[in-house]
């Protein structure tokens, strides 16, 4: 495979994998039950949002390097490195599914990275960058809350 549609079919696969998390935290968001209710609920609402944003750059620079954007939600789930959540109403199970996806989403993120370097694609390169970094730093967050050694 021509190693630009194999980068393009990688970007693909992780903006179908965002788009799955993304309906995954609005669910997180409003199933979510108990003492830390307030704080989940906003928290969720923030990480949905920051999705959206990082949802719609991908879209655009799957454009931006000439190919095409899936928008269906049957290739979604298709190509989805995760699947749709069942409702989840506890705290920690939510914040453990967060974490746990976040870590595959920088395995996609890293495997990009890999073909855009080859491609001296600095710009893909750069975006995977930051999409790591933001998550590597969010994922040290998650585990805090969770109080896991
Ligand atoms: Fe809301």
């Amino acid at each position: 495979m021509e190693i630009q549609v194999k980068l393009t079919d990688k970007l693909n696969a992780l903006l179908a994998t965002y788009q799955i998390h993304y309906q995954n935290l609005r669910a997180l968001h409003w199933n979510v039950k108990g003492a830390n209710f307030f704080e989940l609920h906003l928290k969720y609402e923030e990480l949905y949002t920051r999705t959206q944003i990082i949802i719609d750059d991908l879209a655009e620079r799957i454009l931006t390097l000439e190919s095409t954007p899936l928008h269906k939600f049957q290739d979604y789930l298709t190509v989805s490195a995760i699947k749709e959540n069942e409702t989840i109403f506890n705290g920690n199970s939510g914040i453990e599914y967060i974490l746990s996806v976040q870590k595959t989403l920088i395995l996609l993120e890293k495997e990009i990275l890999k073909i855009s370097d080859e491609l001296n694609d600095d710009g893909t390169n750069a975006m995977m960058s930051d999409l790591i970094r933001e998550k590597e730093k969010t994922n040290w967050m998650f585990t805090a809350w969770l109080n896991k050694k």
